[in-house]
């Protein structure tokens, strides 16, 4: 059977990580497991000195439906969401080397917001960009709710993370959420391209700048915190539960 996450160089020796999502029968929805193994590869980037960036991909036409909602409906039924996903949250808020990402096809919830930790995100024109929390009777997470605002102003953020509009390539470049917009046969190309630009730059300068960019972790991660306190106990309310059961239904 498959990994459902690949983790790999981009080429022998190469200073870039690629994480591939790959669970395309389940549209690269994220599992617990999957969580382990993408924080587990982070972490591990950090104290790596051969690797400077990490790279994310989907599979073709497809970056992630987001959580398994397979999982959500779990923990509305007396389960728990238990430290996965909020550890991958820390993993990508506190990674200390440069992320990168290449879009091809759909970006649902945190399909779209791990893209907010991303340094460079480049997507092919079928994209899109999509975050239904509030349709889910969830709200936003990733510190996506300081983020989004800060990159795109309140109304585009209420309509991405509240309304649930979808956005696509073309509005997400514009929105300043992502880079570049390119064709589906050359999104990993220049992706890697990228990826390999910056691991070949010196380390230590890069660092800095990237750290002066982002600013402060301490404020996003206590957004996370906040976000993910009002999100466990939407988990459990009887409107969370119909909307896991209406999609596990369909
Ligand atoms: N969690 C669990 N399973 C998911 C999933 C998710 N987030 N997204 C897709 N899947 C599964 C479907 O249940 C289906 O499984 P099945 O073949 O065993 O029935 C399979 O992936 C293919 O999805 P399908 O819905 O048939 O494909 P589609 O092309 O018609 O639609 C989506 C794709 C992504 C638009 C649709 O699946 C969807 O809306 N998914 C939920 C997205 C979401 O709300 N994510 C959570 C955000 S917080």
């Amino acid at each position: 059977m498959s990994e459902p996450v690949i983790i790999e160089r981009y080429a022998e020796n190469s200073a870039v990580q690629v994480i591939r999502f790959n669970r395309p029968e389940k549209k690269n929805a994220f599992t617990r497991d999957m969580y382990r193994t993408m924080t587990d590869a982070l972490n591990a980037a950090n104290s790596d000195d051969g690797v400077r960036v990490t790279v994310f991909f989907g599979t073709e036409g497809c970056f992630s439906a987001g959580n398994d909602i397979g999982d959500f409906l779990a923990a509305a039924m007396g389960g728990s969401m238990g430290q996965d996903l909020i550890d991958f949250l820390y993993a990508l808020a506190k990674a200390e080397k440069p992320l990168v990402s290449g879009v091809d096809g759909l970006a649902i919830g945190i399909g779209t917001t791990l893209n907010l930790h991303c340094d460079l995100t480049i997507a092919s024109d079928r994209s899109q960009f999509r975050t239904p929390f509030v349709d889910l009777a969830l709200v936003p997470e990733a510190g996506s709710s300081l983020i989004v605002p800060r990159i795109m102003g309140q109304q585009r953020a209420f309509a991405m993370l509240a309304a649930g509009e979808a956005f696509s390539a073309e509005d997400a470049r514009l929105a300043g959420l992502i880079w570049k917009v390119t064709t589906a046969e050359q999104v990993e190309h220049q992706t890697l391209s990228a990826a390999a630009k910056l691991a070949a730059k010196p380390p230590e300068a890069l660092k800095i700048a990237r750290d002066l960019i982002r600013g402060p972790r301490e404020e996003i991660i206590a957004r996370i915190d906040e976000e993910a306190r009002h999100f466990a106990a939407r988990l459990k309310t009887a409107e969370a539960r119909a909307a896991f059961e209406a999609f596990m239904r369909r």
